[in-house]
């Protein structure tokens, strides 16, 4: 079964998500860890309380973001990780994670990237006035939210949306978008071409 270790720096409902796919249906995968950069992050409870191994780090107590990075791979790497997927990781990835999980990080965006990049996605959308958008489960390259992209789900935006309306919506099709990228990782149904992610068919529909 793939190993999955989830970085996540809040509210943790991806989170909550993952593990609920993860223990449903086919058992394509397995959270074994959660690490996150903030110690009070609802993300640590609901990792503690679906009995998986949970990690507080600050930051500001390494001195260089690569000391902290180093640490994050040595806790993954013990629990042989092979996909780590960032779950409302507030922080961008530096090559010393990077290059310990060359092509195998995911995150998920709330905006159709390469629209609205970057904090509070929802609300960039929402003032561009865009009347549709959505969320992206993407890979990680070095850039802010520019890595290859693996699955996209479409919003409407309503004329009376509110910042928060409009998240809540997007947030359910997150839900959606992130256990149906990490199956089709496990499955082995991903590969790269440029910069396109081609998803080969499943052996049901082949
Ligand atoms: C989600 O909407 C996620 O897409 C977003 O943070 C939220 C985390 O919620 N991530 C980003 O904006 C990353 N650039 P959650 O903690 O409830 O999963």
């Amino acid at each position: 079964m793939l190993k999955v270790g989830v970085l996540a720096s809040g509210r943790g409902s991806n989170l909550e998500a993952l593990i609920r796919a993860s223990r449903a249906g086919e058992r394509l995968f397995e959270i074994v860890c959660v690490i996150s950069d903030v110690a009070t992050a609802r993300a640590l409870d609901v990792g503690r309380e679906a009995g998986i191994a949970t990690y507080a780090l600050d930051p500001g107590q390494f001195g260089k973001k690569r000391d902290y990075e180093a640490r994050i791979v040595e806790i993954l790497k013990t629990h042989e990780v092979s996909l780590v997927a960032l779950a409302g990781y507030m922080r961008i990835v530096g090559p010393e994670l990077l290059s310990a999980f060359p092509g195998r990080i995911m995150n998920i965006h709330p905006s159709l990237l390469p629209a609205f990049p970057g904090l509070e996605a929802q609300a960039q959308a929402l003032a561009y006035g865009v009347k549709v958008t959505g969320c992206t489960v993407h890979f990680v390259d070095g850039g802010m939210d520019t890595g290859p992209i693996i699955v996209q789900k479409a919003v409407a935006v309503e004329e009376d949306d509110t910042v928060s309306t409009l998240s809540a919506r997007i947030l359910e099709q997150e839900h959606i978008a992130y256990p149906e990228a990490i199956a089709m990782y496990a499955k082995g149904r991903l590969s790269l071409s440029g910069r396109r992610v081609i998803v080969k068919r499943s052996e049901t529909n082949a």
